[in-house]
């Protein structure tokens, strides 16, 4: 008999991350946690409350609005995944703009919103049987995860996965803006003082660039496998 396990997957911004930790928790039965939809959710309210614009960042006026903030996932069985619920709004599409993206990353500096959100992460993962992705659930979450990968991809095919997926769902923008803010995202996710993005030592590095869906999922299969036996 397989016990249930915690996986942690983390890595920048577009390397698929999401579709490999959508598929896990389909194969195992696992719930699935995309805890970047909670910072975006976060960066959507500062916005919506006029917290922050491209000009000025009003950090204590967030900080203040914390607790009244409160995120919820909602499993939608006819899309497989779990939407985000912010003060019982549906904010799912609103978070998944270049605009939110654009702000994200300094939402995610703050070491208020990082506390508050990491200890309700580590609430869902208490029972084990979880595939949760971001930045540093294999450094800061769930240090003790039995299984820990690091996904890595070129910024130019992180940019042009971006792009596709955009431009699908009727986004209007251009490459080079969506290459702007994967680097940029990059940057401020693995320069910041609180909980940097950074490879767990004992991660298992994947670069997907040259990887089909199928070819990823079955390697990381074998890999649970193997943290299982
Ligand atoms: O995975 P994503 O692109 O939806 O994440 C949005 C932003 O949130 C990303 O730029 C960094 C931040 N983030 C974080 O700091 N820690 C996490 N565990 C998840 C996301």
């Amino acid at each position: 008999m397989t016990s249930k396990i915690t996986i942690a997957i983390d890595g920048f911004s577009s390397t698929g991350k999401s579709t490999l930790a959508k598929q896990l928790a389909k194969e195992l039965g696992y719930v699935y946690v995309d805890t970047g939809a909670m910072y975006r959710a976060i960066a959507l309210f500062a916005m919506q409350n006029g917290y922050i614009t491209e000009e000025f960042f009003d950090k204590e006026s967030l900080i203040h609005s914390l607790p009244f903030i409160r995120l919820q996932f909602e499993y939608k069985p006819e899309l497989g995944f779990a939407i985000m619920i912010m003060n019982d709004m549906d904010v799912e599409k609103e978070i998944r703009t270049i605009e939110v993206s654009g702000f994200v990353s300094k939402i995610a500096t703050v070491d208020e919103v990082r506390a508050k959100l990491v200890e309700q992460q580590q609430e869902m993962g208490k029972g084990k049987g979880i595939v949760m992705d971001g930045r540093d659930i294999g450094t800061v979450v769930f240090p003790d995860a039995e299984l820990k990968i690091y996904m890595t991809a070129t910024a130019e095919t992180r940019a042009q996965r971006r792009f596709d997926e955009l431009t699908q769902k009727g986004d209007a923008v251009t490459y080079e803006e969506v290459y702007a803010n994967v680097v940029e995202r990059d940057y401020i996710d693995t320069h910041r003082a609180n909980s940097p993005l950074v490879k767990a030592p004992d991660a298992i590095e994947i670069d997907n660039s040259d990887m089909t869906r199928e070819e990823q999922l079955a390697l990381v299969l074998a890999l649970v496998q193997k943290a299982n036996s």
